[in-house]
């Protein structure tokens, strides 16, 4: 699979955020990653559907929402402009039903599985998603140090999709640097949220390093 880079707006400043969005998609960025957080879910506030809608009319990128919320079945409508909603795992009664509804508004459709949750009760969902995205931090908050043992987690779902030719992404949110984003290509992800290593500095340079960093050891 090629890799996707996927730089998370939470780490830019949303006061600049049409140029930061442009120099994103300068570096070679495979779409835009949104996190949507409600104060509940996670002790923290990020965008909302306006920020998709808005986004839209400044950049070609794909849009993708990332809802970090109670009750997302209650909001999912909302985010019809986006190209992939991606939901928690864990806030969804009937995940059959959520990704049902994500088809319907014609939408990609992402599951994210947080550190403390197994992902083999997702397995026989796979065939229906299009981004299995291993939260690598608690969701929340940038910044925080990828946690290693997240690794297993991708080793296990990329023997299991070669074994089923399976076409989903297997991704990483959380804690992606220069530093990590190796051993997790070689673990076997190929997608990747990027918050502050692709925000800290010019976007443009650190999402064409990513990619290099990304590909020099692809599994
Ligand atoms: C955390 C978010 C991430 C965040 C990643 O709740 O889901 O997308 O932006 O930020 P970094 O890359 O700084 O860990
Ligand atoms: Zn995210």
């Amino acid at each position: 699979m090629a890799i996707h880079l996927s730089p998370s707006i939470l780490a830019a400043d949303t006061a600049a955020l049409g140029n930061a969005v442009a120099a994103a998609a300068a570096g070679g960025a495979d779409s835009l990653h949104i996190d949507v957080m409600d104060g509940h879910y996670v002790a923290n506030y990020a965008f909302s559907p306006k920020t998709v809608q808005d986004l839209r009319s400044v950049t070609h990128l794909p849009l993708h929402a990332h809802l970090e919320v109670a009750n997302p079945d209650a909001v999912l409508y909302l985010f019809a402009a986006a190209h992939m909603i991606i939901v928690q795992e864990d806030t969804t009664p009937d995940l059959g039903a959520t990704l049902a509804t994500i088809r319907r508004l014609g939408c990609m459709a992402g599951v994210a599985v947080n550190r403390n949750r197994p992902v083999e009760p997702l397995l026989p969902w796979l065939e229906q998603v299009d981004l299995l995205l291993v939260m690598a931090v608690e969701p929340g908050f940038g910044g925080q140090p990828f946690d290693d043992r997240m690794l297993d987690k991708v080793r296990r779902l990329h023997a299991h999709r070669a074994a089923r030719s399976g076409s989903h992404a297997i991704g990483l949110d959380g804690g992606i640097s220069l530093a990590t984003i190796s051993r997790a290509t070689a673990a076997g992800a190929d997608f990747f949220a990027v918050g502050s290593a692709a925000f800290a500095g010019d976007p443009a340079i650190a999402v064409h390093t990513l990619r290099a960093a990304a590909l020099a050891v692809s599994a």
